[in-house]
């Protein structure tokens, strides 16, 4: 049985070995992350290969990877660069595509509002998109224009089912993922999400007035007003996407939390297929201790204190 420090590392120090070649020093990362932002993306790296493989199986025409809160391809975590969420699914590929297993995303969609984060993002996907069969594309555009062009406008049909599946990241700051556009995204046909949710910077806005109609439009209703713990918004919100009427099986979550004092988040992953959920839930067996102590212990004595990784990579 794999232990949890060992997969941290292995697994961080892969990332890691991709960007080792890029300048620490001088290239452009996304900023508010520290070592607590590790396990969202070692999370999006453990599922991408079981996505795939489900999904390949089933014969989908055309895979998805969305992830419309992109920002540069790069976060700094102690002056040292890690890809971002819009580079783990593509480099986790990399690492396992072949030239028959197809392991790789058909279509590639990639968002941020931030210029600065745009240009550098595209320079380095194009980059790091070697060798892949991956169609991408990069806007400078806010979420919900890209949703509304990547996501149908209505429900799939049946007949439909296999045409597109999708794996969507949402990782925003605060709370620009609206409830009327997440529900079309998961009204989507075959849809699985991970949601970034700052457990406590939204439970600390429950009482600032500035920050009401945001969090209305976050949870499609003023429910929120009457929440009485940090837990409760996470508790709720992941009950009002199973509540989401959909036209096949309906959504089930699964969530992982890292508290790191100041900042406390979960991440939210959400499907309706059975197999995702028992990738969920052998996700939960590994990931469950993992927390901020760990991640530093690992950061410390494999990324940072190695003299010469670089060099070696
Ligand atoms: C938490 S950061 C994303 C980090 C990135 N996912 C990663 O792992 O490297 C949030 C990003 O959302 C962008 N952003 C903020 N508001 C936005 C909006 N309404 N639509 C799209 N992007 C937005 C910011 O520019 C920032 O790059």
């Amino acid at each position: 049985m794999i232990l949890p420090f060992d997969k941290v590392k292995e697994d961080l120090l892969s990332l890691r070995e991709h960007v080792a070649h890029f300048d620490d020093g001088l290239e452009i990362s996304t900023d508010k992350h520290d070592v607590w932002s590790i396990k969202k993306l070692l999370i999006l790296r453990y599922y991408v290969p079981d996505f795939l493989k489900i999904i390949r199986k089933y014969d989908y025409e055309t895979i998805h990877y969305v992830d419309l809160f992109a920002g540069s391809g790069f976060i700094k975590i102690k002056e040292k660069l890690i890809p971002g969420t819009p580079l783990v699914p593509l480099l986790t590929s990399k690492e396992i595509v072949t030239d028959n297993n197809k392991l790789f995303f058909d279509q590639y969609h990639l968002a941020d509002v931030n210029g600065k984060y745009v240009e550098a993002l595209t320079s380095r996907v194009n980059t790091l998109n070697v060798g892949l069969h991956t169609h991408i594309t990069v806007e400078q555009q806010d979420f919900q224009t890209s949703v509304d062009e990547i996501f149908p406008k209505s429900p799939s049909s049946w007949n439909e089912r296999k045409k597109n599946a999708y794996l969507v990241m949402l990782d925003p700051y605060g709370f620009d993922v609206t409830w009327e556009h997440l529900s079309k995204i998961l009204k989507s046909g075959a849809v699985d999400v991970i949601i970034y949710f700052p457990t406590r910077m939204i439970s600390w806005n429950q009482l600032k007035d500035q920050s009401a109609e945001k969090l209305t439009k976050m949870y499609g209703n003023n429910d929120w007003v009457t929440f009485s713990s940090e837990d409760e918004f996470v508790e709720r919100y992941c009950e009002n996407i199973q509540k989401i009427s959909v036209a096949w099986k309906p959504m089930k979550t699964k969530t992982f939390e890292v508290n790191a004092g100041k900042t406390k988040y979960h991440l939210i992953c959400v499907s309706r297929s059975n197999g995702a959920l028992n990738i969920f839930s052998d996700m939960k067996t590994l990931f469950d201790s993992v927390n901020v102590k760990l991640l530093e212990s690992v950061f410390d004595t494999s990324v940072l204190s190695k003299p010469g990784l670089d060099g070696f990579f």
